[in-house]
Formats: structure tokens, C-alpha cells, sequence
């Protein structure tokens, strides 16, 4: 398999770079800018992006370029930060700009480059940057300009070192994927051999060889992520994988049951359940800060979690649904720190028990995750689930967590799930849901005065939860949602919807 390697120097967009490289079936990886250069000719990259990043090439400290990289032979793409690193390292001249050029221009191509085959001669790019190139190094010629950057793009094809001043893979450069194409496959040659099935037997492989004939724990929420990994597992190395899935009765309606059929019936897996749902509720009675809440389910959920992990006998390895945006942080300024997000680890338990982790999905983002849930059988609602927050229904009950106030938003949630899911709505936004409200208000049912809770629908679009928008759902689906709320769920009689966008407002009202 041929594969990319890409260096980060801390740009926000790296990850995007990975992204548009795999969309192109070639398999791409994230390193930071000081991977040693024998862990590079292990990895045998065939072609080698260099991202951007927020440092000056001029600044003391700013991140340096390994020159032995430029002797292994292989084509390279410096992109921004990475032009005026090739510029600054092989002999030409960075200096700082007087004016920071900041998103659009119009990009002229040099028609007779191959990394501008089938380019439009004027197109739209995106810049970010505040250093410009006076002078490029000998061996390199212009293929490119802007009106602020003379030397927007260069190469010394012999070579095969490309830089571009811009973004390519960002969309608002219009002819970014073309761009990128013609760097791997017209430049470097590459094969595009990868897609989700060829990932999930290499995979399967590594699991294999990762794991021997040691027993696996995962933990199950429900979720897309951990499904996935439990599936991949499960086809990997069969009943080696137990899992565990905790009730802490905070789930939607008949979610617990679900989950059990699902993998006990339907996928067959190994399945250990718990119903600790007094337990959480117990810890949660008289609580109503928001904050307070999260601390105790995530606690009470390790202790829980551990208990039961200890039942399994001679378990070796933990298995986590860790996604690739989990695993990557930016460097930034601070050098390499692909951390781990801590949260990702179940409160430490892997060092405590002396397991290690098992983390098939660590290379792939949410969609290439959904993808291969596909390629593995699972049904579009269970890939294509929406999100559902870890201490679930508790932060959708203002107030204190009864178990009444749960009984009602179960109820009221199911319908509004079912009512989205008919009209068709469910798949199209990110989330939709309902929230209780402490808060009662005066009603007429019959002939008679009614004293009530008040719940609040929300329904949101979003690319990854950081911004949202609220969607203006057809009234007539919002009047459905209401009526059948009020006349079926005993304990509500208004319902309000929620207007807000985030932010300032967020998702989840707690
Ligand atoms: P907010 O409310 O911060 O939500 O706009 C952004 C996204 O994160 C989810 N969310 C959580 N997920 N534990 C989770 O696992 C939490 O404590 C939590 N709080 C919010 C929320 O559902 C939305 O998708």
C-alpha cells in the first residue's frame, strides 16, 4: 500500500490535508514535524506533505526540516508553513510581509506544471499567512503568483519539491483536489489502493498480531464509536472480545434492552451486563448543578466499570473506540505532543489493571468510522446514530434527577425520536432532542386546570458539535411533536422549542 506521510507543523488544517488524501484512496498519516528520520524510513511514505503552522521561520525557536528527509528521494509538498521551510532551509530568503495575508485571492497557475494539470489558469485560493518568499532557493522555479505573493507556488521538478503559499486543502481553494491529485498521482506516482475494506483487513491483522490469545474488554455505550471498534474486534479475534455495558439508568427508552439484543442476538458478541441504574440515581439525589452531575456519573461509572472488569478473568488488552481527532493535537509552538485525550482512558484503568489498549479506530475520523460499521454489516441506525452525551438524560433534566423526571423525558423523547425519524428529518441534522425543564405552568385539559412541566425540543445542524445551528423544522412536524407529547406523557402539557444557535448558546442545555 502506498502511503503518505504528513508532517505537522501545528496548522489547524492538518488534519484536513489527511482527510483529502484518504478521500483520494491513498493512505495518509500524521506525524509531528521532528519524527525521527529512521521512524520515517520505516514508514516508508512514498510522497511527504509538509503542513503549515502558526510559527515564523524566521522566529528563534520555530519548528525546523530534518534536510535528511529531502535525500530519501521521495516527492514533497510543502504547504505554507512548509514552502518557506523548503525556501528558508535550501538557501532562499523568508521575510516578514508588512501586511498579514488572510483568506481569499486569486491564485495564477502556470499552465505547464504538473501540479496545476487541468487547473484553471486564474482560481480562488485560501491564504493564511504572514512571512512571504523574496527569494527561492537555486534548482526551484516560480509556477505560481498571487497579487501579494510573487512566489505563491514553486518547484524544482527534478526534484519533485513542490510548495504552495496556500491552502489546497481547504474548500474554498476551488481547485484544491486537483491540486492535491496531481501531486500524488501525476507527481509521486501513487496507487490508490486504499478504502475501507482494505483497512479492515489490515486491521483485522494488526488486531491479530496485537493481541494474540489474550482476552479483550471493551466498553459499550450504545454509541457509533464503540460499536464499531466492538464489531472490528469481535471479527478479528472472535470471543477473545467480552464486553461490558453499564446501565446507569440514564439511557434513552429501552436503549438497555436494545443494546443487549443487538449484541447478544444480533452480532453475536460476548456480552457482560449490569443494571446500576440505583446506583447513579442514588448519588445524583438532591444534585443540580450541572457540573456536579458529570463528576458523579463519570465517577460512579469507573467504579462500576471496574468492578466488572475484574470478573473477567485473565483480561489482557482494553479496547477504546479513540478517534483520530482524539489522538492528534496540534503542536503548535510547544513541539510534538500527540496526546491522548485523558477522558478517552477509562479513569486510569488500563495502568490499574495492567491492560493495554486496544485502539482499532485510532487512524480514522467519525465518517470513515460510520463507513466501515457499513462494511462490517451494522444498520444505518446504528452508523448513523446521532450523538448521545456520556452522562445521558441527567444533563436533559434541569434541576434535580428523579426517577419521574426520567420516566417523562423518556417518554417524550421517544416520541420525538419516532416523529423525526418518520418525517424523515433524523439523519439530515446533528442532533434532535428533548429537554425537562423545572419548570411548571398552567394548562387546560378537558374541563380541568392543569399544573404541568414545561419541555423544550431542540433540533440542531453541525459539522463536529463545536458550532451548531438550530433548523427550522417544518411546523407542521413541530406541531405533530407537540400534540402527541401533551396528550400522551402524562406530566407535560407545553412544549416550547428552542431558537438558539451556538454559540453563545450550546447544545445540550446543561
Ligand atoms: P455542547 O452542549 O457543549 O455539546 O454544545 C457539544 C456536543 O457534545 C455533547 N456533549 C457531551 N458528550 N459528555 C459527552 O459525552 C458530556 O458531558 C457532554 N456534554 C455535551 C453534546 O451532546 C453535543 O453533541
Amino acid at each position: 500500500m502506498d502511503k503518505v506521510l504528513i508532517l505537522d507543523y501545528g496548522s489547524q488544517y492538518t488534519q484536513l490535508i489527511a482527510r483529502r488524501i484518504r478521500e483520494q484512496n491513498v493512505y495518509s498519516e500524521i506525524q509531528p514535524f521532528n519524527y525521527g528520520i529512521d521512524k520515517i524510513r520505516a514508514f516508508a511514505p512514498k510522497a511527504i506533505v509538509l503542513s503549515g503552522g502558526p510559527a515564523s521561520v524566521l522566529g528563534k525557536d520555530a519548528p525546523g526540516l530534518d534536510l535528511k528527509i529531502l535525500e530519501l528521494g521521495v516527492p514533497i509538498l510543502g504547504i505554507c508553513y512548509g514552502i518557506q521551510l523548503l525556501a528558508h532551509h535550501l538557501g532562499g530568503k523568508v521575510t516578514p510581509s508588512n501586511k498579514r495575508e488572510y483568506g481569499r485571492a486569486t491564485f495564477e497557475a502556470d499552465a505547464g506544471s504538473p501540479l496545476f494539470r487541468g487547473v484553471k489558469a486564474k482560481s480562488v485560493v485560501w491564504m493564511s499567512h504572514g512571512d512571504s518568499l523574496e527569494k527561492i532557493p537555486a534548482g526551484f522555479h516560480k509556477i505560481g503568483e498571487s497579487d501579494n505573493t510573487p512566489f505563491c507556488a514553486i518547484a524544482d521538478p527534478g526534484k519533485k519539491i513542490y510548495g504552495v503559499q496556500f491552502h489546497p486543502e481547504v474548500v474554498h481553494t476551488e481547485e484544491g483536489v486537483q491540486i492535491l491529485h496531481n501531486f500524488l498521482f501525476h507527481i509521486a506516482g501513487l496507487k490508490a489502493d486504499w478504502n475501507m475494506a482494505a483497512f479492515l483487513q489490515t486491521e483485522k491483522e494488526k488486531i491479530r498480531a496485537q493481541v494474540g490469545k489474550g482476552k479483550v474488554i471493551c466498553g459499550l455505550s450504545g454509541g457509533v464509536d464503540s460499536t464499531v471498534a466492538a464489531l472490528l474486534i469481535h471479527e478479528a479475534v472472535g470471543d477473545q472480545l467480552e464486553c461490558i455495558f453499564i446501565n446507569n439508568g440514564l439511557l434513552r427508552k429501552d436503549e438497555a434492552q436494545k443494546v443487549q439484543d443487538t449484541f447478544r442476538e444480533h452480532f453475536k458478541i460476548k456480552l457482560h451486563y449490569v443494571d446500576a441504574s440505583e446506583r447513579f440515581l442514588s448519588r445524583l439525589k438532591g444534585v443540580t448543578d450541572p457540573e456536579q452531575k458529570r463528576k458523579i456519573i463519570g465517577n460512579e461509572f469507573i467504579y462500576v466499570f471496574e468492578e466488572m472488569a475484574k470478573q473477567i478473568q485473565d483480561a489482557k488488552f482494553l479496547a477504546q473506540g479513540t478517534l483520530y481527532p482524539d489522538v492528534i493535537e496540534s503542536v503548535s509552538f510547544k513541539g510534538p505532543s500527540a496526546t491522548i485525550k485523558s477522558h478517552h482512558n477509562v479513569g486510569g484503568l488500563p495502568e490499574r489493571m495492567g491492560l493495554a489498549l486496544v485502539e482499532p479506530l485510532r487512524e480514522l475520523f467519525k465518517d470513515e468510522v460510520r463507513e466501515l460499521g457499513a462494511q462490517m454489516g451494522m444498520p444505518k441506525a446504528l452508523t448513523h446514530r446521532q450523538p448521545f452525551p456520556g452522562p445521558g438524560l441527567a444533563i436533559r433534566i434541569l434541576g434535580e434527577v428523579t426517577p419521574e423526571a426520567i420516566r417523562l423525558l423518556q417518554e417524550a423523547d421517544d416520541i420525538l425520536v419516532s416523529e423525526i425519524k418518520f418525517a424523515d428529518w433524523y439523519y439530515k441534522v446533528w442532533q434532535s432532542f428533548a429537554v425537562l425543564l423545572p419548570i411548571k405552568t398552567v394548562g387546560v385539559m378537558g374541563d380541568e386546570r392543569t399544573y404541568e412541566n414545561v419541555l423544550a425540543v431542540r433540533c440542531v445542524s453541525s459539522v463536529d458539535g463545536m458550532t451548531a445551528d438550530w433548523v427550522p423544522l417544518p411546523s407542521d412536524l413541530l406541531g405533530r411533536i407537540s400534540n402527541r407529547i401533551i396528550n400522551e406523557v402524562r406530566g407535560i402539557n407545553r412544549v416550547v422549542y428552542d431558537i438558539s444557535s451556538k454559540p453563545p448558546a450550546t447544545i445540550e442545555w446543561e
